[in-house]
């Protein structure tokens, strides 16, 4: 049987009514089409009971927050943006390896939720999780932070954890998000993982580091917009590489460039961009980005890579 936007969203906003009758809930907004989309369902739902919050960790890309802010507006509603990221920098501080970096994300980024669920004394939290966060979580290919698993150590007791996406696949998800009227450019944005820039750094996180990536993400973003992609980004290595600038030998960054076709995440191929293509994006690279020595391509598919390189 096909899936039916419309089906799913009056089954979906008449669950979540159901599930949570009276009460103040907040809506976590990643700034994705998957928690965008919990967003509005919950605001169908709930209508002034819900309250659409983005916590910006620091590890956004550039403009996020405002572009979700806009996304929302669009259909009619507002979206709160909290500014958190000494909170976030202080916590990854001088921590290199990948899971225990989603840990400490995953564990302030509840501790800042908690605080502002306390603040609109909320009794329940909707989140965007979709199939394949459960689907990987579970198989322990990576912990996914948007799958609960904190325990009651930061939560206020009592609180409703409500995931109206949860039994859809991305491709479904867009269908949901163009369904409910979010513009074309949000029904298509590219997944962008919750830790965010914090996992495209390879070993310590610094503003630098993040800062420098940002820019270069805004490049690769620019370059590949019209492509038919899945995702499309630059990761920052920890290792450095011997370089040339102005004459001199200068030990410059190296960027990874992971450009990959996918149909729903749990798999994916590197794309065989045209050499020009290619060659275009990295001088830019470098000639926007001075600090850098090397831009290389990653030609692996997942399996066995994944898509992120954290
Ligand atoms: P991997 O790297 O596992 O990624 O092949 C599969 C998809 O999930 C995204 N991703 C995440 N999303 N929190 C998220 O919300 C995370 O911790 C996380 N890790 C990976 C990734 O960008 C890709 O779309």
């Amino acid at each position: 049987m096909s899936f039916v936007p419309k089906d799913f969203v009056a089954k979906a906003v008449e669950e979540l009514r159901r599930a949570f009758p009276a009460g103040q809930a907040v809506v976590a907004c990643s700034g994705g089409v998957d928690s965008t989309v919990c967003a509005v369902l919950a605001q169908q739902a709930f209508g002034a009971r819900a309250h659409p919050v983005f916590l910006d960790t620091g590890f956004m890309r550039e403009g996020e927050a405002e572009a979700v802010r806009l996304a929302l507006e669009t259909v009619g509603i507002a979206l709160e943006i909290v500014p958190v990221a000494p909170r976030f920098f202080q916590a990854l501080a001088d921590v290199s390896d990948p899971e225990e970096k989603r840990r400490r994300f995953r564990h302030t980024f509840y501790a800042v939720l908690a605080e502002v669920l306390a603040e609109k004394e909320a009794q329940a939290l909707v989140q965007g999780t979709i199939a394949a966060d459960v689907r990987e979580t579970q198989a322990a290919v990576k912990t996914h932070h948007n799958v609960l698993d904190l325990g009651p150590q930061v939560w206020p007791t009592e609180l409703l954890v409500l995931e109206p996406v949860r039994p859809l696949l991305k491709p479904e998800v867009r269908e949901v998000a163009r369904h409910l009227g979010l513009p074309e450019s949000f029904v298509r944005r590219r997944p962008f993982p919750g830790p965010g820039l914090s996992i495209r750094v390879v070993g310590g996180v610094t503003p630098q580091r993040v800062e420098l990536l940002r820019r270069a993400t805004r490049i690769v973003e620019e370059e590949t917009a019209d492509l038919p992609v899945f995702q499309a980004f630059p990761v920052l290595l920890a290792e450095r590489a011997t370089g040339v600038r102005d004459e001199a030998r200068h030990c410059g960054e190296v960027l990874v460039l992971r450009i990959v076709r996918s149909s729903d995440a749990l798999s994916a191929e590197a794309l065989p961009l045209p050499w020009e293509r290619l060659q275009k994006l990295v001088e830019r690279l470098l000639a926007e980005l001075p600090s850098l020595s090397r831009v290389l391509y990653d030609l692996t598919p997942k399996p066995p890579a994944t898509i992120e390189w954290e």
